[in-house]
């Protein structure tokens, strides 16, 4: 997100300076090298930093010293408990107090619990060195992984949560270029947008999937249900597709930062642990689908996985759903050969289990299984040549887990097909 965001930023006509904690991921940026997989994420860093209008630095105290407003992207993970850990964010308040000799507005845009700008504005009061003054914003980014670029160049709006007429002023103007509809909030409303926007989009995710658990129990179609609801213009159909839960960096950290800070405001947020355990038990409804195509044992079958990232279009494994579903496949003692077409290095680092097998594409993972399971809807499996795949696999069972084929055609072509609330 800070990357896209300094990226972003530069394309619209500002100097960003960016830093991080990890020098190497600064080494490799100095050369060019991305650290992740995004969509034009590359060619935009590229032509900026030839510009000079994206540099990278190694240290906070180079990268604020020209800087006036300073945006805070640093990770803000889950602790055990739920709550969300903000030492990143107390370390870089530090620095920054320590560090600041001029006018600066510091903005928030790492997801932070309510009321986390009042005790940044503290921090940073009582650290900094001299009577520098500074301002505080909270700047919620609503970018997704996989079309980042896209999001923040073309949002559905920007909020902005600001205590002065300065702040407001020149955050205004930062993202003037965009023409992007403004939302402008105090700091405490624009942290609480962040949380509760994650926190519904969960919860619509949720909703579906309980949705197809009872489509499937009825024999109605989840898809043709999802439509029907959504075409309503007040819910929508985006975003309401069922399938295997959702994952990520952001909706399952969020989910349960939300509910512990309502808790400990004394609201407790009971729907929202709904959320959560449906999130959970669609894994297993996804399991119990695989084992079912199975005649009831897994072990000793040999099952493809195609698509490991949480979602399609990024390499990021980070509480991806595939990582449940494999370990839960090799405890029930099957043998797991898995694709994914940009994910399977970091795959193999998080799964650390020899006993995955990554293949080079689909066809390969799919040879001699018993089972294939989608768990990822990326493009190219959507394209699979189907016959192929059906001579390849043992058996031709597919269970797709996000719903990317259609089960009338599967039926036609000779398939065992299981989709989620799919009528068959
Ligand atoms: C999410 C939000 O969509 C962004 O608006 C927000 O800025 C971001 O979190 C964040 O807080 O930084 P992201 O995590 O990149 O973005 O991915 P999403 O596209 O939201 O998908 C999240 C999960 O939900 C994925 O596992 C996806 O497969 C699942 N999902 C999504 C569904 O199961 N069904 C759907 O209809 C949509």
């Amino acid at each position: 997100m800070g990357l896209v965001t300094g990226a972003c930023f530069a394309k619209l006509g500002n100097t960003v300076i960016c830093t991080d904690s990890d020098k190497t991921k600064i080494k490799a940026l100095k050369k060019g090298d991305v650290p992740i997989y995004e969509p034009m994420l590359k060619g935009i860093i590229r032509k900026y930093r030839r510009m000079k209008r994206l540099i990278f630095v190694d240290t906070i105290e180079e990268a604020i010293k020209s800087a006036k407003v300073i945006f805070i992207c640093v990770g803000t993970p889950s602790r055990e408990n739920g709550e969300a850990d903000l030492s990143n964010i107390e370390k870089v308040c530090h620095e920054i107090a320590r560090h600041m000799h001029s006018y600066k507005l510091i903005v928030e845009k790492s997801t932070v619990p309510v009321q986390t700008g009042e005790w940044v504005k503290d921090t940073i009061r009582f650290f900094r060195k001299k009577k520098v003054k500074f301002d505080i914003a909270c700047n919620p980014e609503f970018l997704r992984e996989g079309s980042a670029i896209k999001d923040f160049m073309r949002p559905d709006r920007v909020v902005i949560g600001v205590e002065t007429k300065k702040a407001k002023k020149l955050m205004l103007k930062l993202y003037k270029p965009l023409k992007a509809p403004m939302s402008i909030t105090t700091i405490k409303g624009a942290e609480i947008v962040k949380h509760a926007a994650n926190a519904f989009l969960a919860t619509k995710i949720s909703f579906i999937n309980e949705i197809s658990n009872i489509c499937e129990a009825t024999g109605a179609d989840v898809v043709e249900v999802a439509r029907g609801i959504g075409m309503d213009k007040r819910i929508s159909e985006n975003f309401f597709n069922a399938g295997i839960g959702f994952g990520g960096s952001c909706f399952p950290k969020d989910v349960d930062a939300f509910i512990h800070i309502c808790d400990k405001l004394g609201h407790p947020f009971r729907l929202l642990e709904d959320v959560k355990r449906i999130n959970i038990q669609q894994k297993h409804v996804f399991i119990d689908k695989i084992r079912r195509s199975l005649n009831g044992k897994i072990k000793g079958k040999k099952i493809c996985v195609l698509g490991l990232s949480f979602k399609p279009d990024t390499d990021d494994m980070r509480n991806a759903p595939s990582l449940d579903i494999i370990k839960k496949l090799l405890n029930e003692k099957a043998v797991v050969k898995a694709y994914d077409p940009q994910a399977m290095e970091k795959a193999g680092e998080e799964l650390g289990d020899k006993r995955v097998k990554f293949c080079e594409d689909a066809y390969s993972a799919a040879r001699g299984c018993d089972c294939l399971a989608i768990v990822t809807e990326w493009n190219e499996f959507k394209k699979i040549n189907l016959k192929k795949i059906k001579k390849l696999l043992k058996r031709p069972v597919i269970v797709d887990g996000r719903n990317i084929y259609d089960p009338a055609v599967m039926k036609k072509s000779g398939f065992m097909y299981t989709g989620i609330g799919r009528r068959i």
